[in-house]
């Protein structure tokens, strides 16, 4: 692969984790139980760390980094899931949830990438903090975390 190649794929990786933090401000909006929010915000501030991390990878090719520009709206990667209205948690977290599959699927193919050592641990820390966004959103999900904890609202 050439080195421009690499830097286009990175770039992509990079705009993958912009729209993540954009997606991440539209679901935490629909999400009120304060111990989801808070993950959902630590998710964030993840997206934001790989952007950082990947942006110093890039610039160490030569290449220029993606701008994060608070503003935006929409999404560049295609398949990544807008929420632009208040539409409730459970369809905050299933978006969320497609969102973090594909950032699992393009993280799992970045590590297939002929980069060197200290790009390719940047990349797998990365990777790893997907899964762990992925599996907590499917935990999340299964146990409709969300109600028990407005039901014990109401029972106190
Ligand atoms: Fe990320
Ligand atoms: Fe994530």
């Amino acid at each position: 692969m050439r080195q421009d190649d690499i830097i286009g794929k990175l770039k992509k990786l990079a705009q993958l984790d912009i729209d993540a933090i954009h997606a991440y401000d539209h679901a935490v909006e629909n999400i009120d139980t304060p111990e989801i929010k808070n993950a959902m915000l630590g998710f964030r501030q993840d997206h934001f760390r790989h952007v950082e991390n990947l942006s110093r990878v890039i610039a160490g090719l030569g290449g220029t980094a993606p701008a994060f520009k608070k503003d935006f709206k929409g999404h560049v990667i295609e398949g990544f899931t807008a929420l632009r209205s208040k539409t409730g948690p459970e369809q905050a977290l299933k978006a969320m949830r497609s969102n973090e599959k594909l950032t699992n699927s393009m993280y799992g193919e970045a590590l297939t990438w002929p980069v060197d050592p200290a790009a390719r641990a940047v990349i797998r820390a990365n990777a790893e903090d997907e899964r762990r966004h992925l599996a907590y959103i499917e935990q999340v999900l299964n146990d409709r975390s969300w109600e028990s904890t407005s039901r014990d609202k109401r029972v106190a």
